[in-house]
């Protein structure tokens, strides 16, 4: 059976959302107190055992690559003046021996299009596909390293969801599930969908594992909602072939595409950083008296 090696990581969107924040830096870079978004997604993978990061770039993101590359004159200067503390955040940001690969999304055509990208390098194994914007607090474990346990255990294609509320189904990948055996399996998936459309309000949240087999089918959908070529739409073909799960996550998940759930993510993790967190947690305190 094969591991679950590699992990795409599509980071090629505009962010929008964000203007003007991102119109010159990627949305993936934003920082939740001192790391950004795309360094916590690359931690929940390698948590979860995973050796080979793929990225998925477009325009305007050669700091993504920056930053998961060694800073040279960065090191020799903390190294100069001694910072040693520094320096080791500098060297910890990844393992030297995971690889990082770049590839350029010529155009933005879509999640499932950027997925496609990755079948140079991701060949015929399985993958996973994280998307940084959803920041998924997993606790003890990363939210991935438990669906690579499911990948284990089942072989089939894991989508993590979680329930949303009703009236926002038109803003994910909505799945319909029957319970087998303990296990849920997913009979139906729609690109969102309208409240009064929407199968369910069990929504997918930015964390899949899919089999190679994906590959195929993602080169064979037309474009769906948006007009773009949605990876959703790849998944019901496939569904038409293999079972495919989900997973109900264990963690918190902070939707860091939109403004309001990047503020709680960041309340939430200053409130438990280290260096920090007691002090943010009493100035909290005062301020909410006020
Ligand atoms: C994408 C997917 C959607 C999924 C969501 C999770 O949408 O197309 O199916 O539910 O990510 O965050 P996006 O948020 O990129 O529009």
């Amino acid at each position: 059976m094969q591991k679950v090696r590699k992990a795409v990581f599509p980071v090629a969107g505009m962010g929008t959302r964000f203007l003007p924040a991102t119109k010159a830096s990627p949305k993936e870079m934003m920082p939740v107190v001192d790391k950004p978004l795309i360094q916590y997604a690359v931690e929940e993978a390698l948590d979860a055992g995973i050796t080979e990061m793929v990225f998925i770039t477009g325009r305007n993101k050669r700091s993504i690559e920056d930053h998961f590359d060694k800073a040279y004159e960065l090191e020799n200067e903390l190294e100069a003046k001694g910072k040693q503390k520094l320096l080791d955040i500098l060297q910890s940001i990844i393992p030297k021996s995971v690889t990082c690969i770049y590839i350029r999304q010529p155009e933005a055509l879509g999640l499932g299009h950027a997925v496609l990208c990755a079948q140079p390098v991701v060949g015929d194994e399985p993958f996973a596909v994280i998307l940084a914007d959803d920041l998924i607090d997993g606790g003890t474990n990363s939210e991935m390293a438990r669906m690579v346990e499911v990948f284990g255990d089942t072989h089939c294609a894991v989508l993590g969801v979680e329930e949303v509320p009703h009236e926002d189904t038109s803003s994910y990948g909505i799945v319909e599930v029957n319970d087998v055996n303990g296990k849920l399996r997913i009979s139906n998936i729609v690109e969102k969908p309208k409240p009064e459309e929407a199968p369910s309000n069990l929504a997918v949240v930015g964390r899949y594992i899919l089999t190679p087999r994906i590959f195929h089918h993602l080169q064979h959908v037309q474009p769906g909602k948006g007009g773009e070529i949605q990876l959703t739409d790849g998944i019901f073909a496939l569904m038409q072939e293999q079972h495919i799960l989900a997973h109900k996550l264990k963690g918190t998940r902070y939707d860091c595409g939109s403004k309001l759930g990047y503020l709680k993510a960041t309340l939430a993790y200053g409130l438990k950083h280290p260096e920090v967190g007691d002090e943010f947690a009493a100035y909290l305190k005062d301020f909410c008296r006020v």
